[in-house]
């Protein structure tokens, strides 16, 4: 496994497959779809592609309930379409990056189904199962809500940590770890860049399974105490890493909620069991409350509480390694929505949130259709979406007496189907994503975001995009501006999250204001270079201050 190497100067990108691009005309994005579209993505000056999950799966939770995962599953084509996408990504220099299910596979996959037929089998051993006379074995909840327990008969219950059709696997069985090990080489085999690894943090449960206080009048309490960064995790994960990535030149992304940062360093030090991990600490800020339909809306919080911690992991993370960085994903909704009032969201305030996450110190990762900077899209009703947490949210919504417009209303704003909808290649019919009428609906707007006509607009989102991997990658900054350290500045003014990034002598300073109206900001700063900014006529600091437009971003040399 890569720990120290080029990766680090280096590009992702992140395609949700069903909505990238439709290349057989069923109105379902497919492997295909990518590979057409893949010197889109070299144009823009991607190196690694990680693609959501692709293989054979009844789709319950958009392919995270894999049912064999040494297949394709047809919606997105076969496995020989994999094949050519490995190979003419190759041949541009990108790197696959498949995402890697452990924690949990399918109901689906033939393991679990003899477990069903037979308690007795060895397939049964590789799940938990539980004989319980009076209901769930214990009151842990899902993470998609209700009992993390599912009756089969006979008083037999399953652990699911997510859905129903997600029974998670149980990593204290050697034979089951001995053949996840196989199919993760497998695929190494196959040239892969490496894997985004889901959910991985939850791998090891507390060993006796017992109920806990309720934290709520469910009576049940959240699976985060007894599964998550559980002790004992770190033999499964050295024994996974000295198993297959440690054999292979791949790079490991870690989706790990949870380590406290006096951890970081067993996930993502000199020995630890990830090249790197997404830390979640500063991109769920909007997400506080029971359900969403009660979660305080982004600008109802002080920007300074993202600054304060998204500083706080880049500042731990240095000490110890090189993290990933994001703020967009496919389960969340489009960042704008999170981190912007719905009055400001522009291309303006767009430019200025990609600029403040793009030049942070970690390998960054842009998810598809930021780059074009989309907005959150409209679900008329409840039929638009797709999304079983949404759904859930949603029959919460109304279980505390909203009417269905207003249930509406209040998921839409959260939905992870926001950024699950067809990318808008084109001002044409469905976006250009499909001959068909795509399986969700369009974002309404795609006519003003779309890759053909940002593409021919120096002033689009995607041309400014193109200008900020230009610079990362740039001979003279490239050191800087992905492996130099970083140090927050202007922290006096809470308008503004502002950082520089150094190595030697070069020192580049990224600026970015989230106030609504021009503000000047004190500062001993001098600037050199302007580098990059969102407004054409933008200025450097002078005589001890900084002056900004409304939700200006600067990038300068110092
Ligand atoms: C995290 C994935 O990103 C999410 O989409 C999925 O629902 C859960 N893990 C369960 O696999
Ligand atoms: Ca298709």
């Amino acid at each position: 496994m890569n720990k120290n190497e080029a990766w680090k100067r280096k590009i992702a990108y992140q395609i949700y497959p069903r909505s990238f691009n439709d290349a057989n005309g069923d109105g379902i994005g497919d492997l295909k779809g990518i590979t057409e579209k893949l010197d889109y993505l070299k144009e823009l000056g991607i190196d690694y592609v990680w693609i959501c999950p692709v293989y054979a799966s009844p789709m319950d939770d958009g392919g995270y309930d894999i049912s064999d995962y040494y297949s394709i599953n047809p919606m997105f084509g076969t496995m020989e379409d994999m094949d050519e996408l490995l190979a003419e990504a190759k041949k541009r220099n990108i790197k696959i990056i498949m995402d890697l299910v452990l924690n949990h596979c399918s109901d689906e996959h033939i393991w679990f189904q003899k477990a069903l037929a037979d308690p007795n089998c060895e397939e049964a051993e590789y799940f938990y199962f539980r004989n319980s006379e009076n209901g769930a074995p214990n009151n842990w909840r899902s993470m998609f809500g209700g009992s993390a327990w599912e009756h089969v008969g006979n008083g037999r219950y399953y652990m699911h940590l997510f859905s129903k059709k997600q029974p998670d696997l149980n990593w204290e069985n050697p034979k089951l770890c001995e053949k996840l090990y196989e199919m993760i080489r497998w695929w190494l085999d196959k040239g892969l860049g490496g894997f985004r690894i889901d959910a991985i943090t939850h791998l090891k449960k507390e060993p006796t399974l017992s109920s806990l206080e309720p934290d709520g009048d469910d009576g049940m309490v959240a699976c985060f105490g007894p599964t998550r960064n559980y002790p004992g995790i770190g033999d499964f994960l050295t024994e996974l890493r000295e198993q297959t990535f440690d054999r292979y030149d791949c790079i490991t992304v870690a989706e790990a909620a949870g380590v406290p940062y006096e951890q970081l360093g067993e996930y993502i030090g000199e020995n630890g069991y990830f090249s790197t991990l997404f830390d979640f600490s500063y991109s769920e800020l909007y997400a506080y409350g029971h359900a969403w339909h009660t979660c305080k809306k982004a600008w109802e919080w002080p920007i300074t509480w993202l600054r304060d911690k998204m500083f706080a992991s880049q500042i731990e993370t240095e000490k110890i390694g090189f993290g990933a960085v994001y703020f967009e994903n496919h389960d969340y909704p489009r960042a704008s929505e999170k981190f912007i009032p719905t009055e400001y969201q522009s291309d303006i305030s767009q430019k200025m949130l990609g600029t403040l996450f793009f030049f942070l110190r970690g390998i960054p990762f842009i998810y598809q259709g930021e780059e074009l900077g989309m907005t959150n899209t409209v679900f008329e009703s409840i039929d638009d979406v797709d999304d079983i947490s949404t759904k859930n949210h949603y029959g919460l919504a109304l279980a505390d007496g909203l009417t269905p417009e207003e249930a509406i209303k209040a998921v839409n704003r959260y939905s992870r189907d926001n950024g699950r909808i067809p990318f808008p290649w084109t001002s044409g019919a469905n976006g250009g994503f499909s001959d068909v009428t795509p399986w969700m609906k369009p974002h309404p707007e795609f006519a003003r975001f779309n890759a053909e006509d940002e593409a021919k607009d120096e002033n689009s989102v995607l041309s400014y995009y193109k200008e900020m991997v230009k610079l990362r990658k740039s001979d003279e900054y490239v050191e800087a501006l992905s492996v130099g350290s970083i140090s927050p500045i202007m922290l006096d003014c809470d308008d503004v999250i502002a950082y520089t990034r150094t190595d030697g002598s070069k020192r580049v300073a990224v600026v970015c204001s989230f106030s609504p109206v021009d503000i000047t900001v004190n500062t001993e700063i001098v600037g050199k270079k302007l580098l990059l900014a969102n407004y054409k006529d933008a200025t450097l600091p002078e005589n001890g201050a900084l002056a900004l437009a409304p939700f200006e971003a600067i990038v300068f040399e110092i």
